[in-house]
């Protein structure tokens, strides 16, 4: 009897296990540091983006979307291919200059949001901590 249940329980951890895994792979990293790897600044300034802390409260169509055949943004739906931001938001597509790069996106986005809930949360160190 007591090999049965042991054997359930390490069965029963494996699927966690398992499943955990799957779960985390298709969210995406959970701390990321975003940076541009198209606009390489004299002065680098990465941004720090805790990405799981941010699905708590957010649906993922908060931020991601797609785009159709002729460009235009389309919503993201459960499960679609999420690409980098800068594979659509950079100077070679047609798109409004101010969204034309990867912090003119990243700011329309981050900051607006940040904005709404304070001036402070809205400030350059809360995503751009000083290094040291
Ligand atoms: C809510 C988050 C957030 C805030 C607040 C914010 N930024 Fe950013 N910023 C980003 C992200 C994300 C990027 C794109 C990734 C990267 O290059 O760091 C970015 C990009 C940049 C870049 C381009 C960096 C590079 O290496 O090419 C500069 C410069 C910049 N921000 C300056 C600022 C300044 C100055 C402020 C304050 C007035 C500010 N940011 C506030 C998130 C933020
Ligand atoms: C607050 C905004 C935000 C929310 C909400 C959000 N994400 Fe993200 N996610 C990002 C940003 C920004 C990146 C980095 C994109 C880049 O590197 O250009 C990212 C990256 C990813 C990546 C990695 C893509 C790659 O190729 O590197 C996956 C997968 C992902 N997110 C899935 C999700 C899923 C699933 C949800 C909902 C459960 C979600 N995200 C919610 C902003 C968000
Ligand atoms: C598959 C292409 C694609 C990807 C990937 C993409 N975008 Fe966009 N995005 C677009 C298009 C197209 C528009 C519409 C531009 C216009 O107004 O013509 C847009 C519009 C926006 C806008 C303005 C409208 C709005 O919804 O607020 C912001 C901000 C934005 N994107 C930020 C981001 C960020 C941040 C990421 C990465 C997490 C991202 N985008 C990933 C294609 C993309
Ligand atoms: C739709 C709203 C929204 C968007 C979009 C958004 N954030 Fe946030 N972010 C928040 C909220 C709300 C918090 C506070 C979460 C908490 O403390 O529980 C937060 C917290 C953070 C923190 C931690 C700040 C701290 O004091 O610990 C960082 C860093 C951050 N966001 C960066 C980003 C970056 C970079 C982006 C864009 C890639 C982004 N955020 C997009 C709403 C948003």
């Amino acid at each position: 009897m007591k090999k049965i249940l042991a054997c359930c329980a390490a069965l029963a951890l494996m699927g966690m296990v398992s499943f955990g895994v799957a779960t985390a792979s298709d969210k995406g990293p959970a701390d990321m540091t975003l940076e541009s790897t198209i606009d390489k600044a004299k002065k680098a300034k990465p941004s720090i983006f805790p990405h799981a802390k941010h699905q708590e409260n957010l649906k993922c169509s908060d931020c991601h979307h797609v785009k159709d055949d002729a460009g235009k943004q389309v919503a993201y739906v459960d499960g679609q291919k999420i690409e980098k931001c800068e594979s659509c938001h950079n100077k070679g597509e047609t798109m409004p200059k101010k969204l034309a790069t990867y912090k003119g996106a990243a700011h329309a986005q981050c900051k607006t949001c940040h904005a709404k809930k304070s001036k402070d949360h809205a400030k350059c160190g809360v995503c751009h901590p000083k290094k040291g």
